[in-house]
């Protein structure tokens, strides 16, 4: 399914792997959890970045005038599904430090494991930003899809989905429902349990990040 898929980029970096087994392990803590987020942020941000656009600029070294290769466009825009994905905006900001950051409120209900919006902000004109939506887990996809499904009725259409960890039947989900939209992953898991937690997974990841539950 995602072999042979130009928009799906499973990362396989050995740093990023390491990060990934160190952020799974139980005995990790708040702070150390939420280094690590931010530390893949960055490290999937600068795989993720690789095709952006450049532009020749002419600038004065202090030898000579010179053309030169800089960032070209708007702003780029990073979107994280709250709560979980703020976690990776500082990664993220740290390579775009311009980047503006819009908002989107989502949680699963526990029992039925779809999906409900509670907040939406997102910087204008989001329609001519590049736009990174971020969130640590995909598991059955169903936020990650409707927090897309909602950039794109606010006019939003180049859209990058990062997540640290998917399960197989989100990535599926996702990829079926927006196959426009680029999508990279840390990690591909095994498989979602009855709870709809992916396994082997890293447990909630709101809760681990701020400390809760
Ligand atoms: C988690 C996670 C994703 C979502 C993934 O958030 O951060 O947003 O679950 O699950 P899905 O692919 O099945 O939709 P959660 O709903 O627990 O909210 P929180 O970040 O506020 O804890
Ligand atoms: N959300 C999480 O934080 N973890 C999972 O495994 C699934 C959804």
């Amino acid at each position: 399914m995602y072999k042979g898929n130009p928009n799906i980029t499973i990362c396989d970096h050995p740093l990023l792997k390491h990060k990934i087994t160190l952020l799974r392990m139980k005995e990790t803590g708040t702070n150390e959890f939420r280094k690590l987020v931010e530390e893949i942020g960055m490290l999937m941000g600068y795989e993720a970045l690789r095709d952006l656009e450049l532009e020749d600029v002419e600038i004065e070294t202090p030898i000579e005038k010179s053309i030169q290769p800089m960032v070209a466009g708007k702003k780029p825009a990073i979107v994280p599904i709250l709560r979980a994905g703020l976690g990776m905006v500082s990664g993220l900001l740290a390579l775009m430090p311009a980047a503006k950051v819009g908002h989107i409120g989502m949680y699963r209900d526990e029992v039925t494991h779809e999906p409900h919006e509670y907040y939406c902000k997102l910087p204008n004109p989001i329609e001519l930003r590049r736009i990174f939506v971020v969130d640590p887990m995909l598991a059955t996809g169903g936020s990650a899809v409707d927090a897309i499904n909602q950039i794109k009725k606010h006019g939003g259409k180049n859209i990058t989905f990062m997540c640290i960890i998917a399960a197989p039947e989100g990535l599926k989900r996702l990829s079926e429902a927006h196959p426009d939209v680029k999508v990279f992953v840390g990690n591909l898991d095994r498989e979602l349990n009855e709870n709809a937690y992916i396994c082997p997974g890293l447990g909630d990841a709101g809760d681990r990040i701020f400390g809760t539950k």
